[in-house]
C-alpha cells in the first residue's frame, strides 16, 4: 500500500497532486488543427446534428461535474441540457426518446444508479454516451458510445482527480459537439484549446503556492461544526462539491448553496463566526457576476460570517470583506471551476487529517456504489 501511494501519506493526497496530469491526459490526442476532435466520436456527426436535447445523468461528485458541463454545452453547442441525478431519472417516467442523447458520467463506470438510468434511457429509445474513467466498465459497455477520461486509477473514496477530468471531458465533448453543429467560431475553439492546455500549469501553481496555507487554515478550523459554501453560475456546482467533500471525509456538517439563493432562506443560518467559503468569479471575465458575489459576501459578513474567498490572484475587491483569500490563477470564466475546486479538495483533506481521520476510507462509504 505504502509503495502504491508513491510516498504520499494517503491516496487522496497523491490523487490531488495528480490533478494537473488528469486534465492534461484527458485532453491529449483530442485536438487537431486548432479544433477539438474526439476520435471515439467520429462517425456520430449525424446523430449530434439530429438531437434536440441532452440529458446528463450521474450521482454525487459526477453529477456536479455535469452541472458545469451543462453550461459549457449550452454555451458552445447551443443545445438544451438537463442534468438529473441518475436515481431520480430512473423512477419518474422521463420524457426522452430518439431525439435525446443521454450522457452518463461516472468515474467507476459501475455505479448502479447511473447504470440503471442508462438502461432506462436505452429502453425509451434514446441514444446513450458514457463519459467514464474506468476502461471496460459496465456503463460504457451498456452505452452506444464512450469517451474515456484518462485520469488514471482513483483509489481514495473521495473523488478528486476524476472530478477535474470529468469537467475536462465535458468541455471537450461540448467543443466537439459545437464544431459538428457549427455553433463554435474557429477562434473560440482555438482559444478554448489554449485554455485547456494551460489549466494543468495553473493547477500546479495552486498546489505549489496555496496548499500549505490551505492546510494550515484547515488545521485552525479542526473544531468547526458547520461550514457553508456559496457560488454562482459555474461556481455553484463547485460550492456543492466543496460541501460534499467536507461531509464525506471530515464528517462536518456542510451545505453548498447558489449565492443568489441566500436571501431566500439560507442566510438565516448565518451567525457570528460561521465559516463560509465563497467561490468568487473573475472580476475581468465575469464582472456582473463578480459584483453580485461581492455583495453576497458583504451581506454575510455584516451578519458575522467568517468569509473564506476563493478568488483570482489580483482580485483586490474581495480583500476588505474576506477573512481569508485562497488565490487561484486567472482563467476564462467557464474554465474557472477546475481551478476553484482545487483549494476545496485540499481543504477537505487537510481538515480530515487535522481530525486524525482516515481520508481514504471514510466511514459508511464505498468507492463505487454498486447497489441501488
Ligand atoms: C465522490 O467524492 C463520492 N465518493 C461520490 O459522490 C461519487 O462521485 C458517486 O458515488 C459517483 O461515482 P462514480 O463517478 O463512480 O459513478
Amino acid at each position: 500500500k505504502a509503495a502504491e501511494k508513491g510516498g504520499w501519506p494517503s491516496f487522496m493526497a497523491k490523487e490531488i497532486s495528480e490533478e494537473p496530469e488528469a486534465v492534461a491526459n484527458t485532453v491529449l490526442g483530442r485536438t487537431r488543427d486548432g479544433q477539438v476532435v474526439i476520435p471515439e466520436l467520429e462517425g456520430l456527426d449525424d446523430l449530434f446534428r439530429g438531437i434536440s436535447r441532452i440529458v446528463i445523468v450521474g450521482a454525487g461528485t459526477a453529477a456536479y461535474s455535469a452541472f458545469v458541463g451543462k453550461y459549457a454545452i449550452e454555451q458552445w453547442a447551443r443545445i438544451p441540457v438537463e442534468v438529473e441525478l441518475a436515481h431520480e431519472f430512473r423512477y419518474r417516467s422521463p420524457l426522452v426518446g430518439p431525439d435525446v442523447l443521454v450522457v452518463s458520467i461516472s468515474q467507476s463506470g459501475e455505479t448502479m444508479d447511473t447504470l440503471m438510468a442508462v438502461k432506462e434511457a436505452t429502453r425509451l429509445g434514446a441514444k446513450t454516451l458514457s463519459i467514464c474513467n474506468t476502461q471496460g466498465a459496465t456503463i460504457p459497455r451498456e452505452s452506444d458510445a464512450v469517451v474515456y477520461l484518462h485520469a488514471g486509477p482513483e483509489v481514495a473514496v473521495a473523488s478528486t482527480k476524476a472530478f477535474v477530468a470529468q469537467i475536462t471531458g465535458l468541455y471537450l465533448f461540448a467543443l466537439h459537439l459545437g464544431r459538428v453543429r457549427g455553433t463554435v467560431p474557429a477562434e473560440v475553439q482555438a482559444e478554448s484549446i489554449d485554455e485547456l492546455n494551460t489549466l494543468p500549469e495553473k493547477i500546479r501553481w495552486i498546489l505549489e503556492n496555496e496548499q500549505e496555507h490551505i492546510e494550515q487554515l484547515a488545521h485552525w478550523m479542526a473544531d468547526t461544526r458547520s461550514v457553508l459554501f456559496l457560488g454562482r453560475h459555474v461556481g455553484y456546482p463547485i460550492a456543492l462539491e466543496g460541501a460534499l467533500k467536507l461531509k464525506e471525509i471530515s464528517y462536518i456538517h456542510a451545505e453548498g448553496f447558489a449565492a443568489g439563493e441566500l436571501k431566500h432562506g439560507p442566510i438565516a443560518l448565518v451567525e457570528p463566526g460561521l465559516p463560509v467559503f465563497v467561490v468568487v468569479p473573475s472580476p475581468s471575465g465575469a464582472p456582473e457576476l463578480h459584483s453580485k458575489v461581492v455583495s453576497n459576501i458583504q451581506e454575510i459578513r455584516a451578519r458575522g460570517a467568517r468569509v473564506i474567498a476563493i478568488a483570482e490572484a489580483g482580485d483586490a475587491a474581495v480583500l476588505p470583506f474576506a477573512d481569508e483569500v485562497l488565490r487561484i490563477p486567472l482563467a476564462e470564466p467557464l474554465f474557472e471551476p477546475i481551478l476553484a475546486v482545487v483549494p476545496l479538495h485540499i481543504f477537505a483533506m487537510g481538515l480530515a487529517n487535522a481530525k486524525g481521520l482516515d481520508v481514504d476510507q471514510p466511514r459508511n462509504l464505498a468507492k463505487s456504489v454498486t447497489v441501488e
